[in-house]
């Protein structure tokens, strides 16, 4: 280790506010009308390859699909823009974003992450990242613990706020500021909040990480990941590693995350709304033990929510203890009519799932439960459905799920959800 490497990082201040707003930049950041046609939005442009006149000389800036490609340069404009950072680079997935991040760092690197990350984030830490020579540590308590933490290998700190599926926030500030005074870089996935409802950088993180497959594209239509960072020579990395190891997207899904984008704002509100809406209906249930929402006065952090997040909002996302145990959990499951029982997170549709039985099943009992993730524990990601329907079917499943218990899943129960 040279003392470069440990050269305290600046804190970047708040960044200026943008000329434009959200809604005007999600809707035009990245997307110039076609020069040739005057297309509205961008075509879709296929070609793997483009002509050069000479040799050495492409016709445009494009040469190769992987190395940059016009609809994913587009789409990493429009990211950039709405994180408020320098640069975006678009990867093959979120978990392919995670691992370029990890693989950018040198054998012998140490990282530091919360306990309950995203298990495809904990998998990769504990199982890949060991065999090129980067070591992980978790703790559950981020924000007292850091300082001790960090060890002259230390070189990322790894933060997902909210924490999945316990809604758990970290303030990024307090960690940014012990971090950067040892020369620590660090990362926050910022897959359950969305751009529009937190901008880490803006709080000094130096990159910010998506699972674009959730809000930003947000139609439950494509797989794909983004990072966001203003380090040239962080970008310069990263952008080297995202060609050299070619975990990229397609054109059609960059272009397919970019619509998708363009109406983030809109479906954040919604989603934020609606969750509202429904954990206010929960916590007012005599079926619900308890309730993870950073929307609402209950929550125990609601006071970084309101410092970090836009206008106090919680995004779409909450869980919730219901009495009667994993069997109680599993039936309020089968028994929503609007909301579908299945993984995954920030589309258009509502979505239920038991963290302790499917998402975080590979978690053993003891450790899922260290960190909230009872048996009883549902997780809910509120979509852009009427607000009203949505407490109706979450209301009407407690009561069938407790008062009623079901005796089978199948269709003759009128849920008709595949499981
Ligand atoms: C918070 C979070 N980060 C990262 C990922 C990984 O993203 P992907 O499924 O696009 O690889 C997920 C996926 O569920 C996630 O929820």
């Amino acid at each position: 280790m040279t003392a470069a490497d440990h050269a305290p990082i600046e804190t970047p201040p708040r960044a200026p506010s943008p000329v434009h707003g959200f809604g005007t930049l999600a809707v035009h950041a990245g997307a110039p009308l076609d020069p040739h046609t005057g297309a509205v939005i961008e075509p879709i442009s296929l070609s793997t390859t483009f002509a050069q006149t000479a040799v050495g000389k492409p016709v445009g800036e494009f040469e190769y699909t992987r190395s940059s490609n016009p609809n994913r340069n587009n789409f990493e404009t429009a990211v950039a823009s709405l994180e408020k950072a320098k640069y975006a680079l678009a990867f093959a997935s979120g978990s392919a974003t995670t691992a370029v991040i990890l693989q950018s760092l040198a054998a012998g690197s140490h990282v530091v992450s919360i306990s309950d990350v995203y298990g495809g984030t904990h998998r990769y830490f504990t199982k890949v990242a060991s065999a090129h020579g980067v070591r992980v540590t978790f703790t559950p308590s981020i924000e007292l613990d850091i300082e001790g933490l960090i060890t002259p290998e230390t070189k990322l700190i790894w933060i997902e706020t909210p924490s999945n599926p316990t809604l758990s926030l970290v303030d990024i500030r307090a960690v940014a500021d012990i971090a950067h005074r040892s020369g620590v870089m660090v990362v926050v996935d910022n897959t359950f909040l969305s751009p529009y409802v937190q901008n880490p950088l803006e709080h000094g993180a130096d990159i910010v990480v998506h699972s674009v497959t959730k809000y930003i594209n947000g139609h439950s239509d494509v797989l794909m990941g983004v990072a966001a960072l203003n380090s040239d020579e962080i970008h310069e990395r990263l952008r080297f590693l995202q060609n050299a190891i070619g975990a990229v997207p397609s054109a059609f899904d960059s272009w397919l995350a970019h619509r998708g984008l363009k109406t983030l704002h809109l479906r954040a509100r919604e989603a934020s709304a609606n969750a509202t809406l429904v954990a206010n209906a929960l916590e007012s249930s005599p079926h619900v033990i308890s309730v993870n929402y950073p929307g609402i006065a209950s929550h125990k952090q609601r006071k970084i929510a309101i410092k970090q997040h836009r206008d106090g909002l919680g995004g779409g996302m909450l869980s919730f203890r219901i009495r009667g145990g994993r069997e109680a959990a599993e039936r309020f499951c089968q028994a929503t009519q609007i909301f579908t029982l299945a993984e995954s997170l920030g589309g258009i549709e509502s979505l239920v799932e038991v963290p302790a039985s499917m998402t975080h099943a590979g978690i053993p009992k003891e450790q899922r439960e260290i960190a909230g993730v009872f048996d009883d524990l549902v997780r809910i990601s509120c979509g852009v459905e009427d607000g009203r329907d949505l407490v109706i079917d979450v209301t009407s499943a407690l009561e069938k799920a407790l008062v009623a218990p079901k005796i089978s899943n199948g269709a003759a129960n009128g849920n008709g959800h595949a499981h």
